[in-house]
């Protein structure tokens, strides 16, 4: 602090102002600074752009504290899911007492379900703006990984956006990690929205357009607040995708078919509309399938880029792409990192309450499409829980997208574990989406259009193209039933062999195996 701007050298290239340079430390060190039974808001969004060296350290000294007979542990929370370095080092030593607002790590998945590691599973949107209502609790500590520290003081995010404007803001401490791994570049790429507000001082997000920049570049920091500075150079997460199998490449036809017949009815411009794409691999076959259809100059406003994305800009598809973090594969990443300057022309980094916003996501009239565990025959869709009790991941921005957007589409092989589940079952076993928010299924089986049918429309439509053959009697025979047996007929069902399907899967052991 001693140190002058006009007369500072910075040692690293990346932390070039002197306020921050005389808080760098290492991990250990800032590790000590969270106190246990903390709140700590980390940065991180499927798997980029997360904090990698204090996590472990904290982590080692919780395995450190529970030798000695005295554990401790703390409550996370972060954009969504992170990386091995966060969640799995901090769960695996039994460090994390409460999380929010996603999950995909293995170790934390276990103790959730184990009933151990408390978890609130939030639309993505909604955390920040539950945060500043205060509805959360306080927040002791932000840490946030970046790319850099500017001679000004400004600071460059990394790879994700996340929740980390809202972080910065609320916690009483702050610890940065700057990660030099991630490109230089990436500077100018991100819009962070100062504008947000509470009710009743709430006003119109002037965002018309997916590629409209209404920011800032770099996050104010009040750097009194900055306690600790980490440098450090790990990679992001960046997982491989599988390569789209049989199912995958069968459900991308038929969404494109289905697009081709929207623009022929006009019921969908030529260039489509903003499309929105959700996490995992039927996703990202969705986005090669794309690749191969006759619609061009299309544009993306959605959460997380994957591989797809990035293939579909570089082949000029895609025009430009909007959302609040990557997930890629490692190859897909180098590329990244090797043209970041020409890609940050056609990519917009956003906060993840503007990545998600409904009111973006109805005034754009997304195409959302998002994975799911199971649908039931009237269109209800379950992302989030096995069985209706054991949680995968969570509901993470498939709600924020679904119930606003211009067409909503659930998508999903028609069985699952090698075939001994349909995901297609007379009722499911959880509902994150309920029937009215769900206008299209698709299956590698076929796309059943649910928009302007009544629920029994809906169940054959369902039935007539969404069903694994080997399920279809059964199915077929159960509707028939529970058109004749069930209490009401507006939405006929059998309730106890409704969810005997489930409980079939558990007795038989398919669900342990
Ligand atoms: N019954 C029982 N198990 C099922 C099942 C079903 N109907 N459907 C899937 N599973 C199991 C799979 O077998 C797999 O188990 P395994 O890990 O033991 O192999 C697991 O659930 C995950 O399924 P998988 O097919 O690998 O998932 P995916 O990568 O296609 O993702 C979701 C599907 C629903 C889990 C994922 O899309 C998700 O988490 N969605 C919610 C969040 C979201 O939509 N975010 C995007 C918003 S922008």
């Amino acid at each position: 602090m001693s140190v002058s701007a006009e007369s500072f050298t910075p040692t690293n290239a990346r932390i070039a102002h002197p306020a921050y340079a005389a808080k760098v430390m290492d991990a250990t060190a800032a590790a000590e600074l969270i106190q246990p039974g903390d709140t700590v808001g980390m940065s991180g969004f499927t798997g980029a752009g997360y904090p990698k060296e204090v996590p472990q350290a904290l982590a080692a000294r919780i395995e450190a504290s529970h030798a000695a007979g005295n554990p401790f542990s703390i409550r996370v929370w972060t954009g969504a899911s992170t990386g091995p370095e966060l969640d799995g080092a901090l769960a695996k030593v039994k460090g994390i007492d409460f999380r929010l607002p996603y999950n995909s790590d293995p170790y934390a998945r276990e103790q959730i379900n184990a009933g151990t590691m408390q978890y609130i599973d939030m639309h993505l949107s909604q955390v920040a703006p539950m945060a500043w209502q205060g509805f959360l609790g306080p927040l002791n500590v932000a840490l946030i990984e970046v790319s850099a520290i500017l001679p000004d003081g400004s600071v460059v995010p990394s790879s994700s956006i996340g929740n980390n404007k809202t972080w910065l803001d609320r916690a009483d401490r702050i610890i940065l990690e700057v990660n030099s791994w991630q490109s230089e570049a990436l500077q100018g790429m991100h819009d962070i929205y100062y504008g947000t507000a509470l009710p009743p001082n709430r006003v119109p997000i002037p965002l018309v357009k997916p590629q409209d920049r209404i920011g800032q570049p770099t996050f104010r920091i009040d750097p009194s607040k900055v306690i600790a500075v980490v440098p450090t150079d790990t990679p992001d997460r960046n997982a491989p995708f599988k390569a789209p199998d049989a199912a995958a490449n069968a459900i991308a036809g038929h969404l494109m078919e289905f697009f081709a017949h929207e623009v022929k009815l006009g019921r969908l411009p030529q260039h489509l509309l903003p499309i929105q794409s959700g996490v995992g691999n039927i996703a990202n076959a969705v986005l090669h399938g794309l690749q191969d259809s006759p619609f061009e100059q299309l544009t993306s406003y959605t959460e997380v880029l994957q591989d797809g994305m990035l293939d579909l800009l570089d082949s000029g598809k895609l025009s430009m792409a909007s959302a609040t973090a990557f997930s890629l594969s490692p190859e897909a990443a180098e590329r990244l990192n090797n043209n970041m300057a020409h890609y940050r022309d056609r990519i917009v980094l956003r906060p993840q309450e503007i990545s998600n916003h409904p009111e973006l996501v109805r005034r754009l009239g997304c195409l959302a499409m998002n994975g799911m565990i199971e649908a039931d025959l009237y269109g209800n869709v379950n992302s989030t829980h096995l069985m209706g009790s054991r949680i995968q991941n969570g509901i993470g921005g498939s709600g924020d997208f679904a119930r606003n957007a211009y067409i909503s589409i659930f998508m999903a092989p028609s069985t699952a574990k090698g075939g001994k589940i349909s995901t297609i079952v007379p009722q499911v076993s959880h509902v994150d989406h309920i029937d009215q928010d769900v206008q299209v299924i698709v299956t590698d089986q076929g796309l059943a259009d649910l928009r302007g049918l009544a629920p029994k429309q809906r169940a054959e439509v369902v039935l007539a193209k969404c069903v694994h053959p080997t399920y279809r009697d059964q199915l077929a025979d159960y509707y028939a039933r529970a058109l004749r047996d069930s209490y009401g007929k507006h939405s006929p069902s059998l309730l106890r062999e409704a969810l005997s399907w489930h409980l079939r899967f558990v007795e038989t052991g398919t669900m342990l195996a």
